[in-house]
């Protein structure tokens, strides 16, 4: 699991946690925070920067040598930038595209063989309401995310007969420190944040159940619809309600 030092992927780990019988690889930066979500869920630690070359491999590696065998995957590690496109530093872009894209899907091509291989697995990919619609102030954000909502349908269908399924769990807002992190806290009314605890349902339940996509919290999927059916009609929406 990445992201498990915090938010959404702490809550996740406690889930699968609670359900018994999860052997888990944690991955994080803060190696402190790392080291409290694990000790409540007897699992291993292996901290590091996804940024850092290599380090997708070395997880891999970690994961695969400590359990033997790894049936679940939740990409979980994210990170948020908010502001005009045209003011976003270089540096910024890169991060956000090394950390929600490249990090997930180059971890996703160290593991699936070995699931293939196994004939079962599941990958659950944690994306976001902004790259389903596109956000205003978000425009790398979104555009990663978008990314892998189609990454993880493509490979869905690469992996058809394979025994191996993947999941994209697709939150809106969520309460954690997400916001404060990327330095811009959330100040609209509507979504009204989810506690991190809904998520990690959500991907129980993509798990449990096989699920290929699950809105949280569920109606989501209703702007959802909109903006794929009557793309035209949801711009004006957006543009109005914004
Ligand atoms: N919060 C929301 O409203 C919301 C909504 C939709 C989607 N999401 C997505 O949900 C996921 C989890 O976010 P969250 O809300 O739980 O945020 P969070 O509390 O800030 O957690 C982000 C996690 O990603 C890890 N991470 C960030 N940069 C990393 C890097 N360079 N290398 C390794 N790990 C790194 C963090 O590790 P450290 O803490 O150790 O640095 C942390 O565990 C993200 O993919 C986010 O895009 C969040």
């Amino acid at each position: 699991m990445t992201g498990a030092s915090s938010g959404i992927g702490a809550a996740v780990t406690r889930r699968l946690t609670a359900e018994g019988g999860w052997r888990m690889v944690l991955n994080g930066r803060d190696a402190t925070r790392l080291s409290r979500v694990a000790a409540q869920a007897s699992a291993t630690v292996f901290p590091s920067d996804h940024t850092r070359p290599g380090a997708h491999r070395q997880l891999a590696e970690f994961a695969l040598g400590h359990l033997g065998r790894v049936d679940l995957l939740v990409a979980c590690a994210g990170i948020g930038w908010a502001g005009d496109f045209s003011a976003m530093p270089e540096p910024a872009i890169d991060e956000v595209i090394d950390v929600d894209v490249l990090a997930t899907m180059h971890l996703v091509r160290q593991l699936l063989p070995h699931m293939v291989e196994a004939g079962s697995g599941r990958v659950v990919i944690v994306g976001s309401f902004a790259g389903t619609v596109g956000v205003r102030g978000e425009a790398v954000y979104s555009g990663a995310k978008a990314a892998l909502g189609a990454f993880a349908d493509a490979l869905r269908y690469e992996l058809r007969g394979t025994g191996v399924g993947v999941s994209h769990v697709v939150p809106g807002v969520v309460d954690t420190p997400f916001f404060e992190r990327r330095g811009a806290p959330y100040r609209r009314s509507r979504p009204r944040p989810v506690p991190p605890e809904r998520v990690a349902e959500a991907v129980w339940c993509a798990v449990s159940r096989g699920r290929d996509e699950v809105f949280v919290p569920g109606w989501l999927r209703f702007p959802a619809w909109v903006r794929g059916t009557t793309p035209a009609l949801y711009r004006r929406l957006a543009a109005r309600f914004g």
